[in-house]
């Protein structure tokens, strides 16, 4: 079966692109490159043994789209392509709302067009916002703090709206919480452009040297260390969680309609469990410092996976320190040479 990946060179996308394949599926990549490299196709065909299908264009670009999914008889969607910064979505509002809804607009349409109403979402945890309590599962209430988590909101909202329109349509709406490390080979993983936002790629270019000490954003949160505590999953365990969506989906799974799960591990871990663990993997001391609290923050953010696996069999498998291990195996192996990515 024939699956379009959009965005599939990015950091998520690649990672399921390979999982996909092993698992018997045809993937192809549309990919404006926007936030990735032409580079991490030549590293997918090593990985696979396969060439790679990939179109350079805009997801937004509906006769585009239109024209792939039937020149390939595409069976499903998994919609990766967007933008994901927090911060620049606040500063640029109105490049996200045009690329992260507007993209799936489009994209739909195209869908619709073309006969192939079968979809998987790549929303996030930030559509529960401060959740009142932990661990969160699927049916606690949305909200948002910035456009970014703004704009998953709406795209879920417009997909319930038009499974509601034409039950022919199939989505599998998948809230990743905090995707981190990197495919085993070491071969395609996460490279941020300029300071990295988030905690692991931080800490992973502490530990090589390219930077300093880690900023601790704040130690009084109601937690066991008082750092903010995350639901990290390994971007491998979190690849397999789109098979098993897709797979659900295009085989009258999970009660053969659409559905919304959480992809987590279940597990909370601390800022200060994150460093430890990775000093551990790496061997390399993390130096960090406590800073003042990161507006926007919550204390704590876990998941419930439980509907995950009753719905798909579906459930994460690596831990803490096989995170560690797999983002250190890649960062050493980028650091110094110029942007290999699959990220950039
Ligand atoms: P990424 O930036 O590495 O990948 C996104 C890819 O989409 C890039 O290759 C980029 O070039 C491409 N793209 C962007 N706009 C496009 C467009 N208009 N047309 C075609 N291609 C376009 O990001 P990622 O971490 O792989 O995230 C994938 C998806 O998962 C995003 O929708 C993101 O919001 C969501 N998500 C990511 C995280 C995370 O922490 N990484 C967490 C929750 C949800
Ligand atoms: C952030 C985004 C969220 C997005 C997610 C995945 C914010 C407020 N939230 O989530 O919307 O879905 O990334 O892209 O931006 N930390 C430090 N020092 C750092 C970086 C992070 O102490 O340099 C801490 C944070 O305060 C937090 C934890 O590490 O407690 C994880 O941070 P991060 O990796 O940015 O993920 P989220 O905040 O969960």
């Amino acid at each position: 079966m024939n699956i379009l990946l959009t965005g599939g060179a990015g950091y998520i996308g690649s990672h399921t692109f390979v999982a996909l394949a092993a698992a018997g599926f045809t993937p192809m990549i549309l990919d404006d490159f926007s936030n990735s490299s032409a580079d991490v196709l030549a590293r997918l065909e090593a990985l696979t043994g396969t060439p790679v299908l990939c179109e350079r264009g805009d997801v937004a670009d509906v006769a585009l789209v239109g024209a792939l999914i039937a020149q390939h008889t595409i069976a499903a969607v998994v919609h990766f392509a967007g933008f994901k910064a927090v911060g620049e979505s606040v500063a640029q509002p109105l490049k996200y709302y045009r690329n992260n809804v507007g993209g799936i607009i489009a994209l739909l349409q195209a869908m619709d067009a073309a006969n192939c109403r079968t979809l998987v979402f790549s929303s996030s945890a930030t559509v529960y916002g401060d959740p009142a309590s932990v661990p969160i599962t699927e049916d606690f209430a949305r909200s948002h703090t910035n456009p970014y988590g703004h704009g998953k909101l709406v795209c879920e909202d417009m997909l319930a709206a038009l499974g509601t329109s034409n039950k022919a349509w199939r989505f599998g709406v998948l809230r990743y919480f905090n995707p981190v490390g990197a495919h085993p080979s070491g071969l395609i993983g996460e490279d941020p452009a300029g300071v990295p936002n988030n905690l692991m790629p931080y800490v992973a270019q502490v530990a090589v040297g390219q930077r300093e000490f880690l900023n601790v954003w704040g130690n009084d949160y109601a937690t066991p260390d008082g750092t903010g505590v995350r639901d990290y999953i390994h971007v491998q365990d979190l690849a397999a969680g789109h098979v098993a969506a897709l797979q659900a989906l295009l085989h009258g799974g999970a009660g053969g309609g659409s559905f919304t799960v959480n992809l987590g591990t279940g597990k909370g871990h601390s800022v200060l469990e994150v460093v430890r663990a990775f000093e551990q993997a790496s061997g390399k001391k993390v130096p960090y410092r406590i800073g003042p609290r990161r507006a926007g923050d919550v204390a704590q953010c876990y998941a419930d996976a439980s509907l995950a696996a009753r719905l798909l069999g579906w459930r994460a498998t690596q831990t803490l320190p096989d995170m560690c291990r797999d983002a250190w195996r890649w960062q050493s192996r980028i650091h110094g040479s110029p942007r290999p990515a699959a990220s950039r």
